[in-house]
């Protein structure tokens, strides 16, 4: 059908949040490029950087962890609602009832303080729910910790996870936290257009990123993994999913035509966490080969691995169960969605495109 073209290339949005050169693989966040951020700041810094406008002093820092302990404490207080949900609800769905039962934090919705309050509670709800489903020890999520080591503490039963898996998980959430206007935060940024309140321009968000085509994507990087098997079997599985007309998952980008630079970093930290491993093996080698059968199959395509096929990597080597592989994705995104809710907000017009009426043959 004419007109059917995903939006792309049109702008609908100015943003000072990221900017994404698709043409040379690179991201920044406020100017500053991802690869920079990594392993010098935490989640939190990179959050106050996309809320503020700039990295925090030690006295907003402090100020920052404390509003993310009271989101901990507030997604305390809907836990009856998490309890009493059936085990069938997927975690992700659970986490988003649970955003929009929570009370609101005070102050107004143009405040960066909805944004943290909302971004620490998430993997709280969203745990409580995983723990609820699988018969886990739930401990009390308002511990002073960092929100990522705090996230492998509530996953892990009350366990504090080692310095090296905190810097892991720290270096895929900050490389994950925002990436322009991608299909989740524009579904965010719609719904706040309307004046909907933070909370359900969250959840308009996260319901848009758990389609494979954008965050659903990692679990089921691991199921080719599966399917696939050895390295020996690799090319026949790949070329059979091709010639049926299949996508392999974890290739490809809407904007990137190279390498997507966060997958880059995410190898390297693969690499090193799976170092000796069969997995790693496999992981390399379906890289070469995927990018090798797709260049010979879209020529001019420019398909190469995308943020998930390493990311996937990197979670399962923190033993971050698959069921959770797009709600972790979604649990680093809560502090780029809700900085694209707070600039559109400040934008105050609404967002309402038109379509072009097209009578059936
Ligand atoms: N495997 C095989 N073929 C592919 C792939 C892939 N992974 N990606 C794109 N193609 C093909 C398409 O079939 C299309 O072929 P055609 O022109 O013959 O019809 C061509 O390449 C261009 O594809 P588009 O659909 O125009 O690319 P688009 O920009 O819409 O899609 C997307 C980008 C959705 C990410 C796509 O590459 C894809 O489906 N990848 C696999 C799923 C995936 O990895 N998702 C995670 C994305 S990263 C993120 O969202 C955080």
């Amino acid at each position: 059908m004419a007109w059917v073209n995903g939006l792309q290339d049109v702008v609908a949005a100015g943003t000072e949040l990221s900017e994404v050169n698709g043409e040379v693989g690179k991201l920044s966040y406020r100017g500053r490029d991802v690869g920079d951020l990594v392993g010098k700041f935490d989640y939190e810094d990179v959050a106050h950087l996309l809320w503020f406008g700039e990295l925090p002093s030690e006295p907003q820092k402090q100020s920052l962890n404390e509003l993310f302990f009271s989101g901990r404490q507030a997604a305390n207080e809907v836990f009856d609602v998490i309890d009493n949900l059936p085990a069938a609800v997927d975690a992700m769905n659970a986490a988003a009832i649970g955003l929009l039962c929570m009370r609101a934090p005070s102050g107004d919705e143009s405040d960066a303080s909805a944004a943290a309050w909302y971004t620490a509670a998430f993997p709280v709800l969203l745990l409580r729910h995983y723990a609820n489903q699988h018969g886990l020890l739930k401990p009390r999520p308002d511990i002073h910790a960092g929100h990522v080591a705090t996230y492998l503490y509530l996953l892990r039963g009350g366990i504090m996870p080692t310095t090296e898996e905190v810097q892991a998980l720290e270096a895929y959430m900050v490389l994950t936290m925002e990436h322009s206007l991608n299909a989740s935060a524009f579904a965010g940024r719609v719904a706040a257009s309307t004046r909907a309140n933070t909370a359900r321009a969250l959840v308009a968000a996260l319901m848009t990123m758990t389609g494979p085509l954008h965050g659903g994507a990692p679990s089921l990087v691991l199921d080719m993994f599966d399917a696939i098997g050895s390295l020996s079997r690799a090319d026949e599985w790949l070329e059979g999913e091709l010639s049926m007309g299949r996508r392999l998952m974890g290739f490809g980008h809407r904007v990137y035509r190279t390498v997507d630079p966060r997958a880059q970093v995410l190898h390297t930290i693969a690499a090193k966490s799976l170092a000796g491993q069969d997995s790693l093996v496999l992981a390399e080698g379906v890289e070469r080969r995927a990018v090798k059968l797709l260049a010979a199959a879209k020529p001019g395509r420019q398909l190469h691995p995308n943020v998930e096929y390493w990311a996937a990597c990197v979670l399962r080597s923190l033993d971050i169960p698959r069921s959770l592989l797009t709600a972790t994705f979604a649990a680093s995104r809560m502090a780029g969605w809700s900085a694209h809710i707070l600039e559109q907000r400040r934008c105050d017009k609404l967002i309402r495109p038109q379509a072009v009426y097209v009578a059936a043959p």
